[in-house]
């Protein structure tokens, strides 16, 4: 008799045969045996499903079921767990997710935006079923921040995090600067590459990221998933010069996620940020995530590893299929339902902190007059103010550094600033964020 055949096993139908889809079944059959060893059950594939039943995967699926409707997983007796790696926050993933959960069947995806809108819900059907859902690659790939928040740190209580969230835009951000190419530049290369998602404003506006942040925050401070409340600002306004400016005054630009939670509320916020080049989150590149997790006994963590890509994210994935092999009871978000906070939004307008600013603006006598009067008006004190001769049409960029200062005053001298006749392009403002 084979050794696997005096274990139990558990059997798994996997919904979407994408690159994770397949990264699941490459690790689940090449390490079988190492796996069953480590949760005393044969992991099984009962059955796939897939929108293209024929397209070339590079992998053997005829051994497995085949079925059209991906639904149909959740009236099989045999199946006891049902992985989702389809995406989108609504339609048939949602209605997978409840149809499984609901009919008591173990659930795993990988699906941030689910999660992100609909998580409590889901784990509270969880709950009332007895079974497990499970969303380890929902944030930041291979990276395995969830275990690592709910079980690895549940000592402590964690009332900060913040995080390189998405990998795409890190790509970008990385190498405007690495070529010196601008922003259109690199877009266009990562749509060539395919790095970006099917709707790519989910990468560029900063909406993925806010979705894991969202994530994040339920289960490293015990509080209802609150997507709706993330304050999102994403890549498509930086430019080189930007990121030119931010070195020459010692920072990196990062697209970060930040979430902490005080007496005032929940503050959950993604957008770029002037990160010192000395922090560490600096240094991390291209398709790489990190997060950096505060607690009262740890002090603080850092993560860091790749956030997409077949290996990374699948690894994620049959992760959680072994914690369901091993253990069914622990609950979603690593607390009851009914223990979850729900909690006092933070706007983004009481952010209180330094800001790098960059104007766009004709070459005239007073223009400097009117900016800084219009700062001066708002009790905006600057603390630097850069400019470096003229671009060949005449126009010229000032970039200013702030000292701490309320958003809404900042952005009310803007709002005046950019009402200037002698502003060419809407001003930017970056938040400084010294972590
Ligand atoms: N678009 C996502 C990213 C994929 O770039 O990080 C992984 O969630």
């Amino acid at each position: 008799m084979a050794k696997d055949q005096k274990l139990p096993s558990l059997k798994v139908a996997i919904a979407g045969l994408g690159t994770v889809g397949v990264g699941v079944i490459k690790i689940l059959e090449n390490n079988k045996d190492m796996i069953a060893a480590r949760t005393g059950r044969v992991i099984e594939i009962v059955a796939v499903s897939a929108s293209n039943r024929k397209r070339d995967r590079g992998i053997d699926i005829s051994k497995y079921d085949w079925s059209d409707n991906a639904l149909d997983f959740t009236n099989r007796d045999d199946v006891d767990v049902i992985v989702e790696l389809i995406g989108g926050s609504d339609g048939i993933a949602k209605e997978l997710a409840k149809q499984s959960l609901t009919k008591g069947k173990s659930f795993v995806t990988a699906n941030k935006a689910l999660i992100a809108h609909y998580g409590t819900e889901l784990a509270q059907i969880a709950e009332d079923k007895k079974t497990a859902m499970r969303f380890e690659a929902s944030v930041a790939g291979g990276i395995p921040i969830i275990k690592s928040i709910g079980q690895g740190l549940a000592a402590n209580k964690i009332n900060r995090l913040y995080g390189i969230l998405n990998g795409t835009t890190n790509y970008m951000l990385t190498q405007m600067e690495a070529t010196g190419k601008d922003y259109e530049d690199i877009l266009e290369e990562v749509k060539l590459l395919g790095y970006l998602e099917s709707d790519p404003a989910l990468d560029l506006d900063g909406i993925d990221a806010g979705h894991k942040l969202a994530i994040l925050s339920s289960v490293a401070f015990g509080v209802k998933t609150d997507f709706a409340n993330v304050y999102m600002e994403g890549i498509r306004r930086i430019k080189l010069v930007d990121i030119e400016y931010a070195n020459e005054l010692g920072y990196r630009i990062k697209l970060l996620g930040i979430a902490s939670i005080t007496e005032d509320g929940l503050t959950q916020r993604v957008h770029p940020c002037l990160v010192p080049l000395s922090n560490p989150i600096a240094r991390v590149d291209n398709g790489f995530n990190a997060v950096v997790v505060y607690g009262d006994f740890i002090e603080r963590t850092f993560f860091e590893g790749r956030g997409a890509g077949e290996g990374p994210t699948a690894s994620s994935v049959v992760a959680d299929i072994i914690d369901v092999a091993r253990d069914h009871t622990t609950p979603a978000f690593f607390i009851p339902v009914n223990e979850m906070k729900t909690t006092n939004p933070v706007s983004i307008s009481d952010r209180f902190g330094p800001y790098y600013i960059r104007l766009h603006v004709e070459e005239k006598p007073g223009v400097i007059a009117d900016i800084t009067a219009a700062l001066r008006d708002e009790n905006v004190s600057l603390r630097i103010m850069l400019q470096k001769g003229s671009e060949q049409d005449g126009s010229v960029y000032i970039i200013m550094v702030t000292h701490e200062a309320y958003e809404k005053k900042v952005m009310n001298a803007l709002d005046r600033i950019n009402g200037l006749a002698s502003v060419i392009d809407k001003a930017l403002a970056i938040r400084i964020e010294n972590l």
